[in-house]
């Protein structure tokens, strides 16, 4: 059966097409770019593999959206949906417990470090970083510390959408339309050490952590350690692309928290579930939070499902007389995306799915790092299968591309060019213009050796251009 056939397709490419202009609102999209020229169509994946409507195949070397651990097309997570839709399709955790929740949750604490015990669960990231924000604060008014609300976070971090969620985020880009926002949130320097000079730091990987994790001390002792809550950070942070933690970091961010009674929130959204080779990327760095929240890759994106995981001491008030979290939705904890939640940590489990992270990861950063011959790439990093290239303009400068390039390239020609080159990516100009790059945690030297084939080919083609 090819991808043409009426029977997966459903409807013809152009009917879709008209049907998708007219009615489907995609997110994150200028949705007039999209009235002359379609939006493509996915229609089918397996494994690392997807199709679209004109039948054409390329790599997903983004597992969709950082989500899509074990691959497309598993048949087996299909089935466990359908028998779990069979037996109970829905019914909420509002006061009631369903098997598929309390089992995963069961599941995901044993994966937790120390005594991060009690799951929340929600349907997606922003929903946990919210839960996150307001459980934070309402612990701290439970335990005689109400001025406790403040949030601290990193520049360029993006954390979700919901409005709690925006105001941690550190893209004043993506939160203008929608001032003001939650008060609250305040900002400090993230680890991008490619970029140390600029933020007048040092370029000492050790010296360069101790700066930055000192920057979270001075923002709690400028803002009041009496008034914050929290400090909210990726194990490696997305948005700018890849910026891994230098050594010492976590470790120096965790005595700051405790010296100052702050939680630490690891938000594991991307980097849980495997996309560096242990269940949390906390146990990889080296680092106990108070609280993790995670979604994507819990499901492997069979079914919409997202935490937020609290320590027992977080939850100890909560157990205190008529205290509760008043707080929760419809479909957090969903019967069937726990069902699949669950099947999908069989299949790491199974497969050794971490240990290929950690035998591979290597690798993976070896054959991205030969992308570095070209004169548009400044910097290739990233850890386990979450990997960003830097481009820049001039690489003995570091200088960047201006605003009229960035929309040139990445606005306009790396999407369509590197899709119509074979490959999903995800180009992005947050920070620093990237591609970045998050295959499906089955890949090995094969899919990686295509990646950079077509990244090379594709970012070659924007040399020309520029
Ligand atoms: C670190 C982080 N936090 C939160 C979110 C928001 O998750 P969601 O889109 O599921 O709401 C994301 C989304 O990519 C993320 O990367």
């Amino acid at each position: 059966m090819t991808v043409t056939d009426q029977s997966v397709q459903g409807r013809s490419g152009s009917d879709l097409t008209t049907a998708a202009r007219e009615h489907l609102w995609m997110h994150f999209a200028r949705m007039g770019a999209y009235q002359d020229t379609p939006a493509p169509v996915i229609v089918k994946g397996e494994g690392a593999y997807l199709w679209d409507d004109t039948g054409r195949r390329v790599l997903d070397g983004l597992s969709g959206l950082f989500v899509v651990q074990v691959g497309h097309g598993r048949a087996e997570l299909a089935e466990v949906m359908a028998e779990q839709a069979r037996q109970l399709a829905f019914f909420p955790v509002w006061g009631y417990a369903t098997e598929p929740a309390i089992r995963l949750a069961e599941r995901v604490a044993s994966y937790a470090p120390g005594d991060l015990n009690r799951v929340f669960f929600t349907t997606g990231g922003g929903e946990a970083v919210e839960s996150a924000w307001k459980v934070a604060k309402q612990y701290f008014k439970l335990t005689g510390k109400p001025l406790k609300h403040k949030v601290i976070s990193r520049a360029t971090a993006y954390h979700g959408t919901p409005q709690g969620a925006l105001a941690i985020t550190g893209l004043p880009a993506m939160k203008q339309a929608f001032e003001p926002l939650t008060p609250g949130g305040f900002r400090v320097p993230n680890t991008n050490i490619y970029r140390a000079e600029r933020m007048g730091a040092p370029t000492d990987p050790v010296e360069f952590g101790r700066w930055a994790a000192d920057r979270i001390e001075e923002a709690i002792l400028f803002e009041g350690a009496e008034t914050v809550a929290a400090v909210v950070l990726e194990p490696v942070q997305n948005s700018g692309g890849c910026f891994t933690p230098p050594p010492g970091y976590f470790q120096r961010v965790r005595e700051i928290c405790d010296r100052h009674d702050v939680l630490l929130v690891s938000d594991e959204v991307i980097c849980g579930f495997g996309r560096h080779g242990t269940m949390f990327a906390c146990e990889k760095f080296g680092y106990q939070p108070d609280i993790i929240t995670c979604a994507k890759g819990m499901s492997s994106g069979y079914g919409p499902i997202g935490a937020m995981i609290a320590s027992d001491r977080i939850m100890e008030p909560f157990l205190e007389g008529k205290n509760f979290f008043p707080h929760g939705y419809t479909f957090g904890g969903h019967p069937v995306s726990a069902a699949v939640s669950l099947a999908n940590l069989d299949i790491f489990e199974r497969e050794g799915l971490n240990q290929h992270v950690l035998d591979n990861e290597a690798a993976l950063g070896a054959t991205l790092r030969k992308l570095l011959d070209l004169d548009i790439v400044g910097d290739v990093r990233g850890d386990g299968y979450f990997w960003a290239v830097e481009l820049v303009k001039d690489k003995a400068t570091k200088e960047t591309f201006g605003p009229a390039e960035r929309e040139t390239l990445i606005k306009q020609f790396l999407p369509t060019a590197l899709f119509r080159n074979g490959l999903y990516a995800r180009p992005d100009d947050r920070g620093e213009p990237v591609i970045q790059v998050a295959p499906a945690l089955t890949s090995g030297q094969a899919e990686f050796d295509e990646m950079e084939q077509v990244l090379r080919t594709t970012l070659l083609q924007a040399s020309a251009l520029l």
